[in-house]
């Protein structure tokens, strides 16, 4: 079955993560039916900052605003499976949380975690407070999965994509998808 795939990306450090997982869903577009794309607006402003481009305007994928609860993916009845939010801020960590589905991020959020399908939550900040921890569980008892934005090293990574590719594809291998990456003990 080919997945319907949610990415939204928001306000946190680490834009990369987001470009270099649009980047792979286009390579696995084979195993994807569809995927939806909703950036808050500090989403923009980290990509502009960090990545120097506002190449996110590329991808052929849809884009939505975060204010559409026209979107499909704001329904259960559109059935994605799957909702990766890359980076994701304390901010929005915050409102899904505490179930405010104000913009259509956080009520994708919601509407993911009522079908008991799979969200991802690419978390960013550190140090983190007693409220990120909380939160982290709340979201984690609902059935969603922290997947830090912490990246691994025992691949030996020489670039920066390679450092934060560490971190897209687990994110990969959590949405489902077949894909070739360096795995612990199989080199
Ligand atoms: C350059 C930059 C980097 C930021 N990095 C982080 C971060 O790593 N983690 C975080 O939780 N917020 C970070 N923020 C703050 C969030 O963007 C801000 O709290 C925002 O309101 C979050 O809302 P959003 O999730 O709708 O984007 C950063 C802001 C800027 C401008």
């Amino acid at each position: 079955m080919k997945k319907k795939i949610v990415v939204a990306i928001t306000g946190a450090s680490g834009a990369i993560y987001a470009k270099l997982l649009l980047d792979k869903l286009q390579q696995l577009s084979s195993q994807v039916q569809e995927v939806g794309v909703v950036m808050s607006n500090n989403a923009k402003e980290v990509w502009r900052v960090e990545l120097d481009s506002e190449d996110y305007n590329n991808y052929p994928f849809k884009f939505y605003s975060k204010t559409d609860f026209n979107a499909p993916f704001a329904s259960g009845s559109a059935r994605f499976d799957t909702m990766v939010i890359v980076p994701c801020s304390m901010g929005t960590l915050g409102r899904i949380a505490g179930g405010i589905s104000d913009d259509l991020i956080s009520r994708a959020a919601d509407v993911i975690l009522k079908e008991r399908r799979r969200l991802i939550l690419v978390a960013r900040d550190t140090p983190l407070n007693l409220i990120h921890i909380r939160n982290m569980e709340t979201v984690t008892l609902a059935g969603g999965i922290i997947c830090p934005a912490v990246p691994s090293f025992y691949s030996k990574p020489q670039t920066i994509e390679e450092v934060a590719m560490t971190v897209v594809n687990r994110v990969i291998d959590l949405i489902g998808l077949e894909n070739e990456s360096y795995r612990w003990s199989e080199q």
